[in-house]
């Protein structure tokens, strides 16, 4: 069943809407970001981004049906992000989705953001042997998940403080850099030397699976400081150097997961997956010590539809089906697949 399935995205800051084909055929991902809007505050200001959401989901959803080459009547499900996320803008997405669904009379089904990072992996690679490790590194989160089956997931380590896409974010403000820090983070240490800072590799030498990164972050914090004003080498050097650290934490942990774990297979995936840096270390790894390591393209790494299409097609497929009653829920958690609340 569903065949072809709008996926509605709305947790945060990126208004989208996809049309996917059989899990793994992306016809279309239209994905509008607010970036601008949020820019001048330097972060996402709730109250905006629900009004944005509220603005762009109708001219989205056209986009996306147009770039398809298909229309309402040929949809067989409607899937939206349910949470996690900023509850003004969630709801935004999942009244629209209900709606559609009862116009269209097909089933709507609810989708946990963070199993749909996951399942960006499988837009790109339905193959993906499991059980496997995820590596989960976004603005709001940062967690080694063992995925056992679909729907099966087990937590292994997650941050004890600042998500790794946090730390990029507010490195590049005390860095000076634009709006959203972590590309503008990592196009400066393009430029920078690595080695030319030593900072911190927090917990690396600890047991365990869980990250930090706010003594990273407050060790940079001093070294901006004593610095006084930068300059753009400086700059450079210093973004180019917290890349390094942030990365190297990610790889030991990853690394320890997989033999802990005694797995070859590794799924990174949210919007810290599109780092260069990391693609380029982690890869390396895998050639070192024999695992796969697997990506999802850069455009669905970062918030999109597409990913909640494919995680929405394989709860149908597994028979689930929610109520228009059913609410958005900014904590939800992983858990063996079910959303918070959800039937
Ligand atoms: O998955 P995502 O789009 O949204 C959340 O669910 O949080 O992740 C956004 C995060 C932001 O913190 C952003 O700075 C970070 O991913 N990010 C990057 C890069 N591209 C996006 N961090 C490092 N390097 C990048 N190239
Ligand atoms: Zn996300």
């Amino acid at each position: 069943m569903g065949d072809l399935i709008l996926g509605i995205e709305t947790s945060c800051d990126e208004t989208a809407v996809a049309v996917v084909e059989r899990a793994t055929v992306v016809r279309s991902s239209v994905v509008s970001s607010q970036v601008e809007l949020h820019a001048p505050f330097g972060g996402v200001v709730p109250e905006i981004a629900g009004r944005a959401h509220i603005r762009e989901l109708v001219p989205v959803l056209a986009d996306a049906l147009a770039e398809a080459g298909v229309s309402g009547s040929d949809i067989e499900a409607v899937a939206a992000t349910t949470g996690p996320g900023l509850a003004g803008s969630l709801l935004v997405g999942v009244s629209a989705a209900k709606a559609l669904s009862l116009v269209w009379d097909v089933p709507f089904v609810a989708v946990n953001h963070l199993e749909a990072h996951l399942y960006a992996s499988f837009l790109e690679e339905p193959d993906l042997d499991l059980p496997l490790v995820v590596l989960l590194v976004s603005g709001g989160h940062t967690m080694l998940v063992l995925m056992e089956d679909h729907g099966r997931y087990r937590l292994l380590g997650s941050t004890l403080d600042d998500a790794a896409g946090e730390a990029f974010d507010k490195v590049a403000a005390l860095l000076g850099l634009p709006y959203p820090g972590g590309p503008s983070l990592a196009r400066a240490a393009e430029e920078g030397d690595e080695h030319a800072v030593d900072f911190p590799r927090p917990l690396l030498g600890s047991p365990g699976l869980d990250f930090s990164y706010s003594g990273l972050k407050t060790a940079v914090a001093v070294e901006v400081e004593r610095r006084g004003r930068l300059t753009p080498r400086e700059v450079a050097d210093i973004a180019a150097s917290f890349q390094a650290a942030a990365v190297d934490v990610l790889v030991a942990r990853a690394r320890r997961a997989l033999g802990d774990q005694g797995l070859l297979q590794l799924a990174v995936v949210g919007g810290v997956a599109a780092n260069q840096r990391l693609r380029g270390a982690l890869e390396q790894a895998g050639r070192e010590e024999g695992f796969r390591v697997s990506f999802p393209p850069l455009a669905l790494c970062t918030d999109n539809a597409a990913m909640i299409a494919a995680a929405g097609l394989r709860e149908l497929s597994r028979g689930r089906r929610d109520g228009l009653d059913l609410n958005a829920f900014s904590r939800a958690p992983l858990q063996g697949g079910a959303v918070a609340g959800g039937s």
